[in-house]
């Protein structure tokens, strides 16, 4: 669980992100592919090349998740019950990819928000990561 002062920091860096989430998001998948190779066998069907349109769209949605989760980081299991369902149950993602992501996530934050990249900051960043990515695999149950 997030302490006051890990959520106050995470909403912090979030607010400014702002209308970028979808820009670093996307990063963070293009650096996934690159480094992970094994993460693109679940997009056959995405022109997954640098600079497609498709990731971009898709990077996306997955700030959109990140952003509800931030809003809603007193109750991740309501806000991303679906999204588990769905990576479980639909596209049966094995669990590992999601510590690829996340971690590809935050060095993409660290690269772009140095100077807000502080120990502490990164800690707190580690945690709602590894708290959405249990809710995300909650569903395996
Ligand atoms: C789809 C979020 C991790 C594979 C999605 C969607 C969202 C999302 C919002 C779109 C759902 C919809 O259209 O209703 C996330 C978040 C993640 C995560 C927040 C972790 C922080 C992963 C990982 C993989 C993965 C690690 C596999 C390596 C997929 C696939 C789709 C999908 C294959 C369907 C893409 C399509 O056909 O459009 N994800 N995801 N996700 N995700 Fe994830």
């Amino acid at each position: 669980v997030l302490s006051a002062a890990e959520r106050a920091a995470v909403r912090a860096l979030w607010t400014k992100l702002g209308s970028n989430v979808g820009v670093y998001a996307t990063e963070a998948l293009e650096r996934t592919f690159l480094a992970f190779p094994t993460t693109k066998t679940y997009f056959p069907h995405l022109d997954l090349t640098p600079g497609s349109a498709q990731v971009k769209a898709h990077g996306q949605k997955v700030a959109d998740a990140l952003t509800r989760a931030v809003a809603h980081l007193d109750d991740l299991p309501t806000a991303l019950w679906a999204l588990s369902d769905l990576h479980v149950r639909q596209l049966r993602v094995d669990p590992v990819n999601f510590k690829l992501l996340g971690h590809c996530l935050l060095v993409t934050l660290a690269r772009h928000y140095p100077g807000d990249f502080s120990p502490a900051m990164h800690a707190s960043l580690e945690k709602f990561l590894s708290h959405v990515i249990s809710t995300l695999a909650s569903s395996y149950g």
